[in-house]
């Protein structure tokens, strides 16, 4: 049976500027906290860093022509905010926006909807050093560059995201210390956490002061698909502080305006959340248009005390992760597509009114090009089917889902992993550059011709 997919269903690819665009000293551009990080021995695998990543910036037009041939109707892509504002300074820097504007302008004459995400974990480094993200100051400069953007794009772009996975920025940046800026205190995460919903928020406001027309503005989550390990009160109550850690410490404050009451418990021996000040929460709360969501894998989780630091503050001592036998990705990510379908329906069931665009989905294999130019990956094929076979299921169950987005369009700088995770559907050759769109590609393209999964 053919699965096909509303009329004006959005089929994109998503990337993310460290990630893809290289010219890290290019026209002005400063460093951000990605750029010392990997800069910094021992952080990064293999020494890795952004510095070149796939020379998007340099190869624009191409990528732009490989998304045209693919069909892709949408287009997911970060703004590094030191390019648009080296140094963290204003007045913006006209050729960081002049890079950003012809891609829009490129993508438009090709036809694809242009998403712009503010904020995919690239904090101009001068920021940092004034405190980061457990820093107010830090949400109050991303609205002012939240505003800075909409200015220069905002005759062009009508789909905005502000930030991308706040979760990851907040406690895999600030609390476990595998992502940048590589600080491991439980304290400051949770304040990154409350910034980044502030900067969220006031961002919201400054791209609605900002914008010539309406425009559908949205919020990109890493949500966690989560099932107790065994069916006990025990396992129940580990998933419950995950769930408040992981899931509601966002989804609260954005749609309810509130903080989860257990969360604050589960935290009173970090802190006692004095920073959130009145009206925080109002401001976080301002309305949205849409949800983003990011899923991979679901998380099995079991009561008991793990040995790993923990990115999980107020959980840490009281959960584990079993590891759970079945297929797995590159990355040791489970295949298990029901997840998505779990937490599509969820969202459906707590925030009927919200629309919600799969904002990244996708897997890591260990591709490699054969002797005839070609790069065989049915395994990707597989995961991608599977996913989205669920999202059909999930638009069947009367999920408003709006759109999915392909993680990634090109192999690309894997965060900690460096260049040795590949993510794309089309291969790329790092000492040249070359990219060959890989088998999966080709089925993308089949699919958004055909609106639909083939059969299987
Ligand atoms: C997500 C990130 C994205 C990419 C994928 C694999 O957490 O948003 O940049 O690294 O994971």
């Amino acid at each position: 049976m053919n699965a096909l997919f509303p009329d004006g269903f959005r089929w994109g690819s998503a990337t993310a500027a460290y990630q893809i665009e290289g010219a890290a000293a290019e026209d002005g551009r400063t460093p951000s906290i990605w750029d010392t990080f990997s800069r910094t021995p021992g952080r990064v695998r293999n020494g890795d860093t952004g510095d070149i990543a796939t020379d998007h910036y340099h190869r624009v037009r191409e990528d732009i022509a490989l998304m045209k041939e693919l069909g892709l109707t949408d287009y997911r892509f970060s703004l590094s905010w030191s390019r648009v504002l080296p140094g963290g300074r204003r007045p913006a820097s006209q050729k960081g926006l002049d890079f950003y504007r012809g891609l829009v302008d490129e993508l438009l004459d090709a036809g694809i909807r242009p998403v712009a995400t503010l904020y995919h974990w690239d904090l101009p480094q001068e920021y940092e050093e004034e405190g980061g993200w457990p820093e107010r100051a830090t949400a109050e400069r991303f609205a002012e560059y939240a505003a800075v953007a909409a200015g220069a794009l905002g005759d062009r772009v009508a789909t905005w995201t502000t930030l991308n996975e706040p979760w990851c920025a907040a406690f895999l940046g600030y609390g476990a210390g595998v992502h940048a800026p590589g600080r491991t205190d439980d304290r400051a995460a949770l304040r990154a956490a409350h910034h980044l919903n502030l900067a969220h928020g006031l961002a919201v406001q400054a791209l609605r002061a900002a914008l010539p027309a309406p425009a559908e503005l949205s919020l990109t989550l890493n949500l966690h698909a989560l099932r107790p390990y065994a069916d006990t009160p025990e396992d129940r109550d580990a998933v419950r502080r995950i769930d408040a850690v992981g899931n509601r410490i966002f989804l609260d404050p954005v749609f309810h305006g509130r903080l989860p009451e257990d969360l604050v418990a589960d935290t009173a021996g970090i802190t006692d959340w004095s920073f959130v000040h009145d009206g925080d929460l109002e401001a976080v709360s301002t309305p949205i248009d849409v949800l983003g969501v990011n899923y991979y894998c679901p998380a099995v989780v079991a009561a008991g005390t793990s040995e790993t630091p923990s990115p999980w503050p107020g959980a840490a001592g009281h959960v584990r992760f079993p590891y759970v036998p079945g297929p797995r990705t590159a990355m040791d990510w489970p295949v298990d597509a029901d997840g998505l379908y779990e937490l599509l329906v969820r969202l459906r069931d707590e925030l009927p009114h919200v629309p919600l665009l799969i904002t990244e989905n996708g897997a890591a294999y260990d591709d490699y090009a054969d002797p005839e130019g070609g790069v065989h990956d049915p395994e990707r094929i597989a995961y991608l089917h599977a996913h989205l076979a669920a999202a059909h299921r999930a638009l069947g169950a009367g999920v408003d889902l709006r759109g999915y987005f392909l993680w990634s369009l090109l192999d690309n700088f894997e965060w900690a992993y460096g260049y040795g995770k590949r993510f794309g559907i089309v291969h790329v050759d790092f000492p040249t550059g070359r990219r060959t769109p890989k088998d999966s590609a080709r089925w993308y393209a089949d699919v958004i011709a055909r609106g639909g999964l083939p059969p299987r």
